[in-house]
């Protein structure tokens, strides 16, 4: 599958751009600025070892791939994504975003949408948006020789596009449990915070979560 993955120079894109192009998917690595995703892209060829991963501007990146990934700041999505809006139009659109803001009184700051995922919905009305791998740290990710131990908790209104985002995170031996439509993604990004006040406070990189109880 071609995966664009919009901010893709950041830690939780490369992460998850390693992890894909390791499992064979084609990557788009996307940037505000094309000569960093190239320059991110050779690094991650190197890496990897593995020729398909290309790197273009935010909007071209959307536009080339089948699925695509946001993985920007919060505050990023109003700049980036409008101008990327018809490039999505039908396609599955994956958001790792988490609406966190550090050093202020409260970690967790949810946009009047309720969920950074609702945001992207209402900036690409025409997507099939999924709220997902915001419980994979990017440390996490990018240790490659090593499997994730967590789980996945994905929502959103399409169940094809869940199926998607399932078959994405199986190629990375990586269980996604569907939690529901979209406006359950305000607690699942909320997680997050909690991961990262768990990293902080016991000095680890990588915290996650696992839910007991399914069937296997
Ligand atoms: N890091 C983690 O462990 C982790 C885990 C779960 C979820 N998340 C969430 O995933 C998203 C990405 O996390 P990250 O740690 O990869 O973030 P990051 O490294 O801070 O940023 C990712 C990329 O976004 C672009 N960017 C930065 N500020 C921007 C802005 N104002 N407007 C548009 N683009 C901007 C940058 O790329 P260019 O400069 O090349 O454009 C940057 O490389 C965040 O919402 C985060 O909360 C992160």
């Amino acid at each position: 599958m071609n995966i664009a993955i919009l901010g893709g120079t950041g830690k939780e894109g490369s992460g998850l751009a390693m992890r894909w192009a390791l499992a064979g998917h084609s990557i788009i690595i996307g940037s505000r600025d094309a000569t960093r995703a190239h320059d991110k892209a050779v690094e991650m060829r190197e890496r990897t070892k593995k020729l398909a991963i290309v790197g273009h501007e935010n909007a071209e990146a959307a536009a080339l791939g089948e699925v695509v990934v946001v993985a920007l700041p919060a505050p990023g999505l109003f700049a980036t994504l409008p101008p990327a809006r018809e490039a999505c139009r039908g396609k599955v659109v994956i958001s790792t975003v988490v609406p966190l803001t550090f050093g202020g009184p409260r970690l967790f700051t949810p946009p009047p949408a309720g969920s950074s995922a609702e945001e992207v919905q209402a900036l690409l009305p025409e997507a099939k948006v999924v709220a997902a791998f915001h419980h994979i740290a990017a440390h996490e990710l990018a240790e490659a020789e090593h499997a994730i131990e967590c789980d996945l908790l994905m929502c959103g209104a399409d169940p094809g596009a869940k199926a998607v985002v399932s078959e994405l995170a199986r190629s990375m031996d990586v269980r996604a449990i569907d939690v529901g439509p979209l406006s359950n993604a305000g607690p699942v990004e909320g997680i997050t915070a909690l991961l990262a006040t768990i990293n902080r406070r016991y000095k680890l990189k990588n915290s996650g979560i696992k839910i007991t109880g399914l069937p296997s």
